[in-house]
């Protein structure tokens, strides 16, 4: 099971964890399950209210998580979050280039991350 650290300078840092394996849980479905105060939208990928900083426990890793979707792509790029030319690294590499995710897109995977929110 993986562990999430959920951390904001408003709320208390809270762990919790994730289905392993599950392939279809999201960052933000794992928040809302255990009340986790992350601002939301669209639930679709298309709005970036739900913008979270991710990073790995282990500081040698980069999280894993599930590669970027055609809407973070489209969203981050508007909010200056990524540029074309990580994307096409990502494309590349099979790499997550950037600490920025949507929470309604983000699936989670074996892996102990902190989530960061609000990201503004
Ligand atoms: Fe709109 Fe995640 S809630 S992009």
């Amino acid at each position: 099971m993986a562990l999430i650290t959920f951390s904001s300078p408003l709320h208390k840092d809270k762990t919790v964890y994730a289905v392993a394996g599950s392939r279809t849980q999201t960052v933000l479905t794992l928040a809302k399950e255990h009340h986790i105060p992350i601002d939301f939208g669209c639930e679709n990928g298309d709005c970036g209210t739900c913008l979270v900083k991710v990073s790995s426990v282990d500081a040698k890793r980069s999280p894993m998580g599930a590669p970027l979707t055609d809407h973070e792509i489209r969203v981050l790029r508007e909010m200056g979050k990524i540029t074309q030319a990580e994307v096409d690294k990502m494309l590349v590499d099979d790499l997550c280039p950037t600490q920025w995710r949507l929470a309604c897109q983000m699936v989670l995977r074996d892996e102990d991350l902190l989530i960061e929110y609000p990201s503004k």
